[in-house]
């Protein structure tokens, strides 16, 4: 089963522990699933693959239970052995995408339920359960039930036209436009399968730096075509509009969205897109940032803009994401500020069909960012969460960064917008602000790579984004273990040490990149590697010594009250902690704070010998991967084990060229010995 990687953690391979095989064969008898639509069809199919490969024998699909154990699963429209089971009030809690898993006896006759209120809900318990074999749990007496917490969980590809993909470290474009609409490949299929099975029900096909090609007729027709694919995986397609598209597609003289004439060949051509996708989700727009067009140039505001966008869509059930990673005018005396300035005020103002889409932290995917302060401050608003899945900044398709970890770190931040307990993750399920639309964005990491993802460990981040946007509660160790399971091997002596590598993956990542608070010391343009020396560039914010702020005096970015201030844009007691040198926690400490070289921190040591510190720890850190990863040879196939083996040593390398170039750099400024003890920069 050398297949490098491309069946991702849907492997179905035989269950290698005996006497679950035995126990699940002996439940697992036959399928029922009552009801043909595509979606069932898909769930029926899935099922029939999954089992058949996990039991080792082909398990047969009936019309009617049949045998002493029996797996049944549709809804109570669609099958009248469900709606005789008396679960609709169970059932309601389930809601549009949820289903319920159960054991049922009845008659002699033992029956595993997949229960749900939708076919899509049914394809979902439908994956629930394969998971539960695959990572070996019992299934004797299921009693569970599971519903997403956010509405709309959506991949975002940065995907170009010419198939390229900004930020993206696996390959090529999955969207191959020239054979499209005729050539479904079967990757497509995989595909929605793979988001079908951790809950993600959107996509946006295409790059925020749009083009607007993909709205004319030609392209449409190929939307529709990836549309009607992902269509019985519940997978909604999504583009990108690029706000100047009057102009280039529509023969417009202005893309003024006041503009009666503007708004009207809007309505159309939303129209002329539901007429091949009758389903389809909506826009999301990047405007106004980075030198992309947007209302601003006309005197308006971004609420002009996606109210606009949202009057064509209402009419048709879509809805608009409108992205809040703005920074366009002049230079502003910091940068971390300019999404809060610009949307708060606008709160209350937009369409109930429009989202806000807000990147996890205000300056851009940092390895470690506090968390954005518009989370919390738009209460009229609903903001969706952007996390990022490509490792733009984290070592992209080399290093090994589980992210579930960062993902949590946001999420569980308290914004105390509504007192204690006010987290992110509440305003982003809706439960804070009583939102009615809510959703979480990830930006791919997808690609033509045959595993997908570049590095096998991405993976588990595509894996783990789904599963979060489905579930915040879940814990990272929770979704390495299931992912580990499936993906590589259920035994305990692969999955302990593994586990523990991948949770301290993003850690050790931070600390050989930018510890305590630094950031964005990437290189000039491309992100990959140290470049703190970077400066002299057009704008100063795209440079690092603006970040960094080194000096003979000392290093950090101060956004206190002395400083930019920023830290006034969090609600009164996190702007206290950020502010408060002595309770700010220490990974944020140069984000809020320029200090002193000889500074003390918690440890005792100075800043400089600290810094030097967590640079030594991040190297050693991926030596220690290394040597976990070296004890797993007999657990992982040669072409897998070889693939992760040859990357962290890469790993290895960078996070050597990391430490020794940013310490020789800041050496420069600190004056200061490396601590004796530690390895000398080569
Ligand atoms: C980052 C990234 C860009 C991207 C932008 C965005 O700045 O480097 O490539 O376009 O984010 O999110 O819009």
């Amino acid at each position: 089963h050398a297949d490098d990687g491309y069946r991702l953690w849907l492997r179905y391979d035989l269950i290698k522990t005996e006497a679950k095989l035995a126990r699940y064969r002996q439940h697992l008898q036959e399928i029922v699933v009552q009801g043909s639509s595509p979606t069932l069809k898909a769930a029926k199919d899935e099922l029939k693959q999954g089992l058949s490969g996990l039991l080792g024998n082909a398990v047969n699909l009936s019309a009617e239970p049949s045998r002493a154990f029996t797996l049944v699963a549709g809804t109570p429209k669609s099958s009248a052995f469900i709606s005789s089971l008396n679960v609709s009030t169970r059932l309601q809690e389930a809601g549009q995408e949820g289903y319920l898993l159960f054991t049922h006896k009845t008659n002699g006759r033992t029956c595993t339920v997949i229960a749900a209120n939708t076919d899509a809900g049914v394809l979902y318990g439908a994956f629930h359960l394969l998971r539960l074999l695959q990572t070996e749990q019992d299934i004797t007496s299921l009693n569970l039930s599971s519903a997403p917490k956010t509405q709309h969980r959506i991949l975002n590809h940065w995907d170009n036209l010419d198939r390229t993909v900004e930020r993206g470290y696996s390959g090529f474009s999955l969207w191959d436009w020239h054979k499209l609409p005729e050539y479904i490949d079967q990757r497509y299929i995989d595909y929605a399968r793979a988001n079908a099975s951790i809950g993600i029900n959107g996509t946006v096909l295409t790059n925020v730096n749009a083009n607007s090609l993909v709205l004319t007729e030609e392209y449409l027709q190929k939307v529709a075509a990836l549309a009607n694919a992902f269509r019985p995986y519940g997978l909604k397609v999504y583009l990108t509009a690029r706000f100047s598209s009057p102009l280039e597609i529509g023969g417009l003289k202005t893309a003024d969205p006041l503009n009666p004439e503007v708004q009207a060949w809007w309505k159309r051509k939303v129209q002329e897109i539901y007429r091949h996708i009758p389903d389809f989700g909506g826009f999301l727009v990047k405007a106004n940032s980075e030198g992309q067009p947007g209302p601003q140039n006309y005197g308006r505001t971004h609420a002009d803009g996606a109210n606009m966008m949202a009057d064509a869509l209402a009419p048709m059930g879509g809805i608009v994401m409108w992205r809040a990673f703005v920074y366009d005018n002049n230079v502003p005396d910091d940068r971390a500020k300019q999404a809060y300035n610009e949307f708060k005020p606008l709160d209350g103002t937009f369409r109930k069909n429009v989202l806000v889409q807000v990147k996890n932290g205000a300056i851009d995917f940092q390895p470690r960012e506090p968390f954005h302060p518009l989370f919390g401050a738009m209460p009229r608003t609903p903001l969706m969460m952007e996390f990022q899945i490509t490792q733009e900044y984290l070592g992209q398709g080399t290093h090994l960064a589980y992210l579930a970890p960062l993902y949590k770190e946001v999420l569980e931040s308290d914004t105390y917008a509504k007192g204690k307990g006010s987290t992110v993750a509440k305003v982003v399920d809706g439960s804070l602000h009583q939102y009615t639309t809510t959703g979480m964005a990830g930006v791919a990491n997808i690609g033509t790579d045959r595993n997908w993802t570049g590095h096998h460990f991405g993976q588990a981040n595509w894996y783990s984004f789904g599963r979060l946007a489905w579930d915040h509660t879940l814990a990272s160790d929770q979704m390495a273990q299931e992912w580990l399971r499936m993906t590589f091997s259920n035994e305990d002596a692969f999955l302990q040490p593994t586990r523990k590598m991948m949770l301290r993956s993003h850690e050790t990542v931070v600390n050989y990149m930018t510890p305590l608070g630094l950031h964005h010391i990437m290189g000039w343009n491309h992100h990959y590697g140290p470049g703190p020396w970077i400066k002299d560039k057009p704008r100063a914010d795209w440079t690092s010594v603006y970040y960094h702020r080194a000096t003979e005096k000392g290093i950090g970015f101060d956004r206190t009250k002395t400083g930019s201030n920023a830290v006034a844009q969090y609600f009164a007691p996190v702007e206290k902690l950020f502010s408060s040198l002595k309770n700010c926690p220490e990974k944020y400490l140069l984000w809020f704070h320029h200090l002193p070289w000889d500074y003390k921190v918690s440890s005792g040591r100075i800043l400089w010998d600290e810094l030097c510190y967590r640079y030594a720890e991040g190297v050693n850190e991926v030596r220690d991967m290394q040597q976990t990863w070296e004890q797993q040879q007999n657990h992982v196939d040669p072409e897998r084990f070889k693939h992760v083996q040859t990357f962290l040593k890469i790993q290895e390398k960078e996070a050597r060229w990391w430490r020794d170039a940013c310490l020789l750099y800041f050496q420069t400024f600190s004056k200061r010995p490396i601590p004796a003890g530690l390895e000398k920069p080569a």
